[in-house]
């Protein structure tokens, strides 16, 4: 998706990824197999890189950093990408900060849980290599603990949510900073990933605008040029808590590239550049829906793509991976609609009819409901 526009601009962009088979790897300009964990790798990589970028937090943290120190443009900055990294001084970095986020506390490993029985019920979260929801699970009581995963943990206290929002926002390297419209973000409970997203939010005014301003006040305190998604709670008694933060392009913001002005991607390229911010302004009511993998692992196979195509304003989104397995993303659909009736209305209907699923098994209609 980013390279989609950065055609556009005629920009060569340069991808170093594990996977020999990535959805980029007939697209990029030059394509590199091999781990962005691993200094030596990256370092080779981006020898003659202008501008560095991640697309995943796990990216060795030295090897940016040394990249910086040879002069390149690395963003975000790995200062703040070593504090996101570690979900530990992510959280201390709010509080210290001031910034509202859920109370919790640093443990060594699961055993420490039951002294914190006051936390309980509470979210357990694994400090570093957590991603799309592993590394996270909720601890209802002591009972829990056996089954909880081993290892530095952040242990949170369980919010009382009536809504997760996500705001996007871009900081450049004057600070001036844009704003996308606070998204609502509803889970499938089955996969604990976002099954679908919806902008606006549904929420009042001062919502809206305490939302914005608490992504600014995080993006500030990160004090450095980048494109931060911003995860919220917002709380049964309205108050809003910062959940977490990515400092990259975001899922919670692959609907801007229909539905805003400059999408997520376009800005990212824009702050590389060091060119000005886009416009975030949102043209429509619009939905991300997520196509999650069903019924088991094989060569993925999309239905309903007929019936999607046959639909206003609807843009279907393959990832092009090679293989499908229960849960795992493969692409999403957005669509845009001119008020939250239709939305609801469409976004039905493309839960209905598009699902992925291995090629070799025949596919049963989703009930509608
Ligand atoms: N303190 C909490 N109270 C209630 N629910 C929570 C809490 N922490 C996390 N959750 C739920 O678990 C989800 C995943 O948590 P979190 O965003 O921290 O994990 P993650 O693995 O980094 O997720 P992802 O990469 O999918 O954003 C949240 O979106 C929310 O639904
Ligand atoms: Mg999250």
């Amino acid at each position: 998706m980013f390279i989609e526009n950065a055609l556009r601009y005629d920009i060569p962009v340069h991808v170093l990824d594990p996977d020999a088979q990535a959805p980029c790897s007939p697209i990029a300009t030059r394509f590199v197999q091999g781990r962005f964990d691993e200094k030596a790798t990256v370092l080779s990589f981006a020898r003659d890189a202008d501008v560095v970028g991640i697309e995943i937090e796990h990216v060795h943290i030295e090897a940016l950093e040394t990249l910086q120190a040879m002069g390149k443009r690395v963003v975000p900055d790995p200062s703040v990408l070593r504090i996101i990294q570690d979900k530990g001084l992510q959280k201390s970095f709010y509080r210290d900060h001031g910034i509202p986020t859920a109370p919790f506390t640093l443990i060594d490993g699961p055993d420490a849980i039951t002294e914190h029985a006051d936390m309980l019920p509470a979210f357990l979260k694994s400090r570093t290599g957590g991603y799309d929801g592993r590394g996270v699970m909720p601890i209802a009581s002591t009972q829990d603990v056996e089954r909880a995963f081993p290892g530095p943990s952040v242990l949170e206290k369980q919010a009382a949510i009536r809504m997760e929002l996500a705001v996007l926002v871009v900081r450049d390297d004057a600070g001036n900073i844009v704003c996308y419209d606070p998204v609502e973000m509803v889970f499938d409970p089955r996969f604990n990933l976002v099954d679908h997203l919806r902008a606006p939010a549904r929420i009042d005014k001062p919502t809206r605008d305490g939302a914005i301003e608490l992504a600014r006040t995080v993006a500030n305190a990160f004090a450095a040029p980048g494109l931060y998604a911003v995860e919220l709670f917002l709380t049964t008694d309205h108050q809003l808590w910062v959940n977490e933060t990515a400092p990259r392009a975001h899922n919670s913001g692959h609907h801007t590239i229909e539905a805003c002005m400059s999408s997520q991607f376009d800005q990212l390229l824009r702050l590389y550049l060091g060119m000005p911010l886009g416009d975030t302004t949102l043209r429509a009511h619009a939905a991300m829906i997520n196509l999650v993998g069903e019924g088991g692992s094989g060569e993925p196979t999309l239905s309903g793509m007929h019936e999607l195509l046959g639909m206003p304003a609807t843009y279907p989104h393959l990832y092009g991976k090679r293989q499908t397995r229960t849960g795992r993303k493969m692409g999403h659909v957005t669509t845009l609609a001119a008020d939250d009736a239709t939305l609801d209305r469409t976004i039905e209907k493309v839960k209905h009819y598009a699902r992925v699923t291995p090629a070799n098994t025949s596919t049963v209609a989703r009930s509608n409901t």
